[in-house]
């Protein structure tokens, strides 16, 4: 039987794809206030420009491609049980071949309905704008499929239980500041090792963390090496 490997991504994993952090330095926090973009609040006051945001979020993805890190965990699945946990919005790990992709915060290619949360599309690549005015079946104006701080995280608890079965745990490119995210770290049992992939230091509660100081695509590189994969 194979291993389970347990990824778990942020923002930093699609950074070498052109796809800006939010929490570095010109990331899309410093350019974009978080309450008006990310929040239900933010849109009840401004909905045309979330609904704006968003659109520039969905363009900006079709001119982006997986890199090597998401190529690299991608091919992990010939030898491992790979179970991916992202906090990204973007489908970079599923272009890259990914096929077990848990979206934490939701996903920029899906809108739902704000009268009915069951109702979910999936936007085309040529018709990926939504509109003030834009509606469901049902008649309620359509909103990002995306989780925004505030608002619950659905797909938590079974990112838990994958993270308590994992038989290897790795932590790629996310700064670990938001919640409950950042906490599924502490679900990984005890002996099960962890390897964390960034280039700058991230604090972690646990202290039994291998450290790859590295961006994506040679972290996963090493980390190939680490788990004994050929290249
Ligand atoms: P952050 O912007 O907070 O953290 C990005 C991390 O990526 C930092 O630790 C960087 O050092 C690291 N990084 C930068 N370049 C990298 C590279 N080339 N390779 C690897 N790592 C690199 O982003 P997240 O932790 O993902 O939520 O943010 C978590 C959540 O906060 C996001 O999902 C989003 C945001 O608000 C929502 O929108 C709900």
């Amino acid at each position: 039987m194979k291993r389970r490997l347990v990824v778990l991504t942020g923002a930093g994993m699609s950074a070498e794809s052109g796809i800006s952090t939010f929490r570095d330095s010109g990331g899309l926090w410093d350019k974009y206030p978080v309450e008006q973009v990310a929040t239900p609040e933010g849109f009840a006051a401004n909905p045309q420009l979330v609904l704006e945001f968003y659109n520039t979020r969905r363009k900006q993805l079709l001119d982006v491609k997986p890199n090597e890190g998401h190529l690299g965990l991608a091919a992990l699945e010939k030898d491992f049980e790979l179970r991916i946990i992202t906090q990204n919005v973007d489908n970079l790990h599923e272009r890259a071949g990914s096929s077990q992709v848990l979206h934490l915060h939701g996903e920029l290619t899906k809108v739902r309905s704000t009268g009915d949360e069951s109702l979910v599309y999936e936007l085309s690549p040529e018709n990926y704008e939504v509109k003030w005015g834009d509606k469901c079946e049902k008649g309620f104006q359509l909103r990002p499929h995306i989780v925004w701080f505030g608002e619950a995280v659905p797909m938590f608890d079974e990112a838990v239980e994958v993270a308590r079965l994992a038989d290897v745990f790795v932590v790629i490119g996310t700064s670990l500041n938001v919640y409950p995210a950042a906490g599924l770290i502490n679900y990984v049992p005890r002996d099960i090792p962890i390897y964390l992939i960034d280039p700058k230091e991230v604090s972690t509660s646990r202290k039994d963390v291998f450290f790859i100081r590295k961006g994506a695509s040679e972290g996963v590189k090493e980390l190939r090496g680490k788990l004994r994969i050929e290249n």
